[in-house]
């Protein structure tokens, strides 16, 4: 098990309250999220959902639509025992994977499989950076022609250093997530300096060229959550 995991194998509540308050801004940019997939997506679809978590704000967002089968994968097994109560509803076919993202999209790739829509919310800022080329490559693979990426995460501004953008981006925690306590809020700013590798859009738009994505949008950028939204299509 990866120790920088930790926050999410042991503290999976913590995330939770995080997500009740809309600390992170789910809200607005899943919002945008559903209101593309349903216009994009009118015929039945195949869901990959890459560090799903619990599942509970992606399924929220998926009933209006017409997926068919949903994939989940996620490295914390407390967080996959939670998702199976959030996938069921959708009634589809469902597969959850407990496995580091990384191994679980090589083996996917072996298998041939393949996906009309797959789905990463913030998750892939886990990556370090030599390893982004590869899933991304290993994204592009497993996606139907024609098939969309869709990408939620955070990101720093172009040429801010990792160190300035964590900083920026744990002011508002520190200070302002006052339903946090402290022993909370240090778990927390642990979780974010250790673990996150944050790409900005630049980086991402050129990795995902660079993969052979044809058509790459940027579809919302929440600069007070920090959060974007882009869709790449096959
Ligand atoms: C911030 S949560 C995001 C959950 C959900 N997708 C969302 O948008 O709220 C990040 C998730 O990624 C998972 N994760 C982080 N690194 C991972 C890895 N290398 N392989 C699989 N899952 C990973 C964590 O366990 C956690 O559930």
């Amino acid at each position: 098990m990866n120790e920088y995991n930790q926050m999410f194998d042991h503290h999976w509540s913590l995330y939770q309250k995080i997500l009740h308050h809309n600390y992170m801004g789910h809200d607005q940019i899943y919002s945008v999220f559903e209101q593309d997939i349903v216009t994009r997506k009118q015929t039945p679809f195949s869901f990959l959902d890459i560090g799903c978590g619990d599942a509970q704000t992606i399924t929220g967002r998926l009933k209006s639509t017409a997926i068919n089968a949903y994939t989940g994968i996620d490295l914390s097994a407390d967080a996959l025992a939670h998702a199976h109560t959030f996938v069921t509803p959708l009634n589809v076919q469902t597969h959850l994977v407990n496995n580091d993202f990384e191994e679980a999209l090589c083996d996917l790739v072996k298998q041939n499989t393949q996906f009309d829509v797959i789905f990463s919310g913030f998750a892939l800022h886990h990556l370090a950076p030599e390893q982004r080329m590869l899933t991304f490559q290993n994204i592009f693979q497993l996606l139907d022609k024609g098939g969309c990426f869709y990408l939620i995460d955070v990101y720093p501004h172009r040429d801010e250093t990792r160190e300035a953008y964590l900083d920026r981006y744990l002011a508002k925690p520190m200070t302002q997530w006052n339903e946090l306590n402290e022993t909370e809020k240090t778990i927390l700013n642990d979780h974010v300096r250790g673990s996150d590798f944050p790409a900005c859009k630049d980086t991402l738009i050129e990795i995902a060229t660079e993969s052979g994505f044809s058509s790459i949008q940027c579809l919302f950028e929440d600069d007070e959550h920090a959060n974007i939204l882009m869709a790449f299509t096959k």
